[in-house]
């Protein structure tokens, strides 16, 4: 029989139980990873719906009376992260040490100062992942990447509550935090805004929606597919990668002909193509 005292697991707050919170939550939940304590949102009726979804936790609209734990979650909106740090620095009976913890992708655990102003340990925890849909999001969750930045006693129980859930951690440096993070906005929110502007070009040379969007799919297919499997300098094709710089400064003056703030991207996109093309010849 195994004597030796069972380690209890520690307990948890979540502060901003919306879509990341929520799906966390219900993770840590299922794998007994936590003790859920607190489950915070700005209203009652979401605080609620959260603790439902999550199946553990007392549900709260207040940050007064919190009851006091090793680990907060603040899974709140970015531009609230420090004020709400702000707050739970401010209430009396906090515990003397407590792991704080947001999940930005651009902000590092600086946000949390207020929190290391009483001795906390704080830390960013960033997983890579559309939270759109928490019930998705639970299911998708195994494998993704989370990107851990802060103090090494948060980092070091973060890697091990993150790799409970499926999470495949790595390290973040504090002041590559908003490099990292326009990686993935180049990446994810700028390819859907260039497929919006190609769609646009193709409907204004009288093409209808059906057939622009027929002619959009297996490019894009082709260029994301050869990118990932080659890498972009192999992949890349078009005027820029040939050189052809006579036809890049027609095209660009077609393109402000007839949208101009599509022109001021169509150059310096040009500029890189040519730069990436010349990486490739290397
Ligand atoms: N969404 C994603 O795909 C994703 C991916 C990776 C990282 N993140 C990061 O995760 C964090 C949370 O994002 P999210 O998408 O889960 O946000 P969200 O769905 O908007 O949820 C935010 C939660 O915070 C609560 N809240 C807002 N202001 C508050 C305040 N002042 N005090 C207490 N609670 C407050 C909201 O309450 P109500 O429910 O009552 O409105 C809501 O429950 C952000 O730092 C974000 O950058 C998001």
């Amino acid at each position: 029989m195994n004597t030796a005292p069972r380690r209890s697991t520690p307990t948890l707050n979540i502060i901003g139980a919306g879509r990341v919170g929520r799906t966390l939550g219900r993770l840590w939940q299922d794998a007994g990873v936590f003790t859920l304590g607190d489950v915070a949102a700005r209203s009652a009726a979401s605080a609620r719906a959260a603790v439902a979804f999550i199946g553990a936790g007392r549900a709260t609209h207040s940050l007064t009376g919190l009851a006091p734990a090793d680990v907060y979650l603040l899974s709140v909106p970015d531009r609230e992260i420090a004020a709400t740090a702000r707050i739970i620095a401010a209430q009396p009976g906090l515990p003397e040490k407590a792991i704080a913890v947001h999940c930005s992708g651009a902000l590092a655990s600086q946000e949390l100062a207020a929190l290391g102003a009483l001795g906390w340990r704080v830390a960013s925890a960033h997983p890579a992942l559309s939270f759109a849909d928490p019930e998705r999001a639970v299911a998708q969750f195994s494998g993704c990447l989370c990107g851990l930045e802060g103090d090494s006693e948060a980092r070091a129980l973060l890697g091990g509550v993150f790799t409970g859930i499926g999470a495949r951690c790595f390290e973040l440096a504090a002041e590559h935090k908003l490099l990292y993070h326009a990686g993935s906005v180049f990446a994810s929110n700028f390819t859907t805004v260039l497929l919006d502007v190609a769609l646009r070009a193709y409907r204004e040379s009288g093409l209808d929606d059906a057939t622009a969007m027929a002619l959009l799919e297996p490019l894009v297919r082709n260029a994301i597919d050869n990118s990932l499997r080659l890498g972009p300098a192999a992949a890349l094709t078009g005027p820029a990668a040939r050189g052809d710089t006579e036809l890049v400064a027609r095209q660009a003056q077609a393109v402000a002909r007839w949208d101009s703030l599509a022109a001021d991207a169509y150059r310096p996109l040009s500029t890189l193509a040519t730069r990436l093309a010349a990486r490739s010849k290397r």
